[in-house]
């Protein structure tokens, strides 16, 4: 796993040194956070985790319906560029293993997500994970959701978006995640699904890429 783990974040620090915008990256804020973000029923001040963040406008959101996030993100030119595109100027120290940048009402932690633990920064009331479990193979998801599941505590929700396509049609980033395979890496997590939509029509490069089906997904998740 260390050197699959290795082989991976060597991928996205590379990707992030030559593209400051991303293919996944969403200059408005995601449209599933903002239909469901209420269902959560988050209280004021609630800590939410944003795993593997990039530079998501959503954080910015979030902070301003008076929740907490807290981004985690291996690259420091994405943690600087969510700053820098929000006209902020982030302080920077250092929180165990991560520099931490904050600003906005924002924190991003920059660093390894499979580092993180509670006693850094945790535990958190909800998580939100879009794009960040469908990043990384199968072989890491195991490491991912045990990770994920000491930062949030018991009674917390995860909202998941993410993807499913036949992954012989096409090698990942992103990799394709069926409910099932959830299911599996969250046992006893009872599940909501809250949306579902084939998306292939509305994103050409993946049809460009020999995709026959897309299918976008929200799932509520509730630690147990
Ligand atoms: C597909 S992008 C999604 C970004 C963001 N969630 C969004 O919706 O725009 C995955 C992100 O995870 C970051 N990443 C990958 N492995 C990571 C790790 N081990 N720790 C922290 N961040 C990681 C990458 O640099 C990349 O920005």
């Amino acid at each position: 796993m260390a050197d699959e783990a290795s082989h991976w974040q060597s991928f996205w620090q590379e990707l992030w040194l030559r593209e400051s915008a991303p293919p996944f990256h969403l200059p408005q804020v995601n449209p599933h956070l903002i239909r469901h973000f209420p269902q959560l029923r988050l209280a004021p001040g609630a800590r939410v985790l944003v795993p593997l963040c990039g530079k998501s406008v959503d954080l910015g959101w979030l902070a301003a319906q008076g929740v907490e996030p807290v981004g985690v993100e291996l690259s420091p030119q994405a943690a600087a560029a969510y700053f820098a595109e929000q006209n902020l100027t982030p302080q920077i120290t250092r929180l165990g293993p991560f520099e931490r940048y904050e600003a906005g009402g924002v924190v991003i932690l920059c660093g390894d997500f499979f580092e993180l633990q509670p006693t850094v920064a945790g535990p958190f009331d909800a998580i939100y994970d879009r794009a960040a479990l469908i990043a990384l193979p199968v072989g890491l998801r195991r490491a991912y959701a045990a990770t994920l599941a000491r930062l949030l505590r018991p009674g917390g929700v995860l909202l998941l978006v993410a993807l499913d396509y036949p992954q012989a049609q096409m090698p990942g980033p992103p990799f394709a995640l069926t409910p099932a395979q959830v299911a599996a890496l969250y046992p006893d997590w009872p599940a909501h699904e809250w949306h579902r939509q084939d998306i292939l029509a509305e994103e050409p490069r993946f049809a460009a890429r020999g995709l026959t089906r897309l299918e976008e997904y929200v799932l509520q998740l509730r630690h147990p």
